[in-house]
């Protein structure tokens, strides 16, 4: 069934002088074993709608159907809330923070405990996801504030990678990684893909969402302000400062301008834009 969002709303320290609004009547919808991201410009909500998606924040009206769960104001108070947390996995924008136990091993094995999988288990499972993050055995016993930054996000990844959920929430997993560093993160995201995961990436990486997205979603204030392809958001925005259009797609609006032959819309790579530009030069020889 996937995630469907109706008409949610979230306000910030209601009912006080400083409420802010930050979901106003956002619905959507996001099939099982999509790889969707979630952009807009600082602010416009995206955290705050992914985290209604784990029950973290429950939405003032409207409700989020997740699978068999329900996340409403009305249900704010189920006790299938808990096990929403192992079903949608949320890993936030600085997840290092949140690292506090004396070793790697067992930070990553906390999750997998607190969902009542004991010992040997929960170590064998925080072992795989630590694996699967490119961690080996040199970590297990190292305290986490040790680590560098890029490593305890890894950790940090790991804990939520061995509870093992179905849709897994990144919230701009990138930041502040090297290019290897980052490239590394994304081939493992591909990956659980892969094996069949629904993937949400919140980012500004406009790179990211061309390369690897396969729907993407616009919150703007608070409001969902488009829905489509990311060959069609590029198309739909006009102006480029807003959002950080990838250099190719601006180079392939160009030419397209200049009256080559272009369907802009398969367009996301250099490897798909050469042969046109060789087409172009056969034209004019
Ligand atoms: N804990 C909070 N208390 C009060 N207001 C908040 C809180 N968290 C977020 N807000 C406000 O809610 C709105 C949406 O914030 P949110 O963090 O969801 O945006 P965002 O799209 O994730 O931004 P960014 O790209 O900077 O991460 C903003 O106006 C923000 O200031
Ligand atoms: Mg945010």
């Amino acid at each position: 069934m996937g995630i469907k969002v109706s008409n949610v709303f979230y306000t910030y320290q209601k009912k006080t002088s400083h409420a802010t609004q930050a979901l106003s009547d956002v619905s959507l919808n996001i099939e099982n074993n999509e790889f969707v991201a979630l952009v807009g410009e600082t602010g416009s909500g995206k955290s705050t709608l992914v985290q209604c998606f784990n029950g973290l924040l429950i939405p003032d009206k409207g409700e989020i159907e997740i699978d068999e769960y329900i996340v409403s104001f009305k249900n704010r108070k189920s006790r299938k809330l808990k096990n929403l947390r192992k079903h949608v996995g949320l890993i936030f924008q600085f997840p290092e923070y949140q690292l506090f136990e004396e070793t790697v091993e067992k930070d990553v094995a906390f999750g997998v405990k607190n969902f009542g999988i004991k010992g040997k288990e929960a170590l064998e499972k925080a072992h795989l996801a630590l694996s699967q993050v490119g961690l080996d055995e040199s970590f297990y016993q190292r305290p986490p504030f040790e680590l560098s930054g890029g490593e305890k996000r890894k950790v940090a990844i790991a804990g939520i990678l061995a509870i093992n959920p179905e849709i897994l929430i990144f919230d701009e997993p990138t930041v502040g990684f090297d290019p290897e560093s980052s490239k590394e993160l994304m081939s493992l995201i591909v990956n659980l893909h892969k094996q069949g995961k629904t993937i949400i990436v919140v980012t500004h990486d406009m790179n990211l969402v061309n390369t690897y997205a396969e729907k993407v979603f616009m919150l703007d204030n608070g409001k969902m302000v488009f829905s489509g392809t990311p060959s069609e958001l590029f198309s739909h925005i006009q102006n480029y400062d807003r959002l950080d259009i990838p250099s190719i797609i601006k180079v392939a609006k160009k030419l397209k301008e200049k009256g080559m032959d272009l369907p802009l819309e398969n367009i996301r790579t250099i490897e798909d834009l050469l042969p046109y530009i060789e087409k172009w030069r056969e034209k004019d020889v």
